[in-house]
């Protein structure tokens, strides 16, 4: 069954939101949950955290950075086209209880995933802070998104444009020594800034989740591609996570694990880029 693509949006630069056609995972999504996207037959299996879905629509949501070969296949898909398939709801849903002030770390692609999960925080009953991070202010996106619902909305950028300069952390840092009680931490993004989100979160004594994102094949916990560990134990991203409790996270290996085939990444997308430009 091949998946039709309802809408296809480039955010900022580089940054991909889709709309895909997938009536049957639209039903069952909930907050923290992703899918797994193959966009040709041949294609590797890319996981996907869900931005959203419409179960009247039947349709859900990714935004993606356009980073390797999948990812630029993906991004060259226009509306109306298909896929080769999306699998999912998978993982589990996010952890989501009243906790009090929750601040939402977002970053990259973490954007789009963290959405669900704030929205669904702030229907438990949370006070919601977000902040969302980009390298300069033209890639900053989804202000508009989070301040429909979210108590506070701040940015930070690397460069100078931002309200603060700086990864999303520092502000979080900034906000609890104004004196705001910050009771849960929730990061979504590159593992750097989730590494930084969780150690912020620990310097405070606040608890963290993090929505991991490490290589995944079939996300139905056979392969053991997706392993991360968590203090001594092995865990599976796809079926014991992706969410996970930011401090017990082994960073340094996660960061590890994700960097392995760099080399063979880079050759099949200059593999492609030749076959596909010429
Ligand atoms: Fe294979 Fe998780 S992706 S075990």
């Amino acid at each position: 069954m091949d998946y039709e693509i309802a809408e296809h949006k480039e955010l900022v630069p580089n940054v991909h939101f889709l709309k895909i056609r997938a009536p049957l995972i639209a039903q069952k999504a909930q907050a923290g949950q992703f899918v797994i996207v193959k966009v040709d037959p041949k294609g590797e299996r890319i996981p996907l955290s869900l931005a959203g879905w419409d179960k009247d629509d039947g349709t859900v949501s990714i935004v993606f950075l356009n980073i390797g070969t999948s990812t630029r296949k993906l991004a060259a898909l226009g509306k109306g086209a298909t896929i080769f398939s999306c699998v999912g709801p998978l993982g589990n849903p996010s952890q989501i209880s009243k906790y009090g002030t929750v601040a939402c770390m977002a970053g990259c692609y973490g954007i789009g995933a963290l959405l669900p999960t704030a929205k669904a925080l702030k229907e438990a009953g949370n006070r919601v802070i977000v902040v969302i991070e980009a390298r300069s202010d033209y890639l900053l996106f989804w202000q508009a998104e989070y301040e429909k619902f979210c108590d506070q909305v701040l940015t930070s950028a690397f460069d100078v444009t931002g309200q603060r300069q700086g990864h999303a952390p520092d502000v979080l840092k900034d906000l609890i020594a104004k004196g705001e009680k910050v009771d849960r931490v929730y990061a979504v993004g590159c593992t750097f800034m989730m590494k930084i989100s969780a150690e912020a979160a620990k310097a405070n004594s606040v608890p963290s989740r993090v929505q991991l994102n490490p290589i995944m094949v079939d996300g139905t916990g056979m392969c053991g591609v997706c392993r991360v560990m968590l203090g001594n134990q092995k865990k599976f991203a796809c079926v014991d996570g992706p969410e996970f409790d930011g401090q017990e996270v082994d960073w340094e290996n996660l960061i590890k694990r994700r960097s392995a085939y760099i080399e063979e990444e880079l050759r099949a997308l200059s593999a492609w880029e030749c076959k596909s430009y010429g």
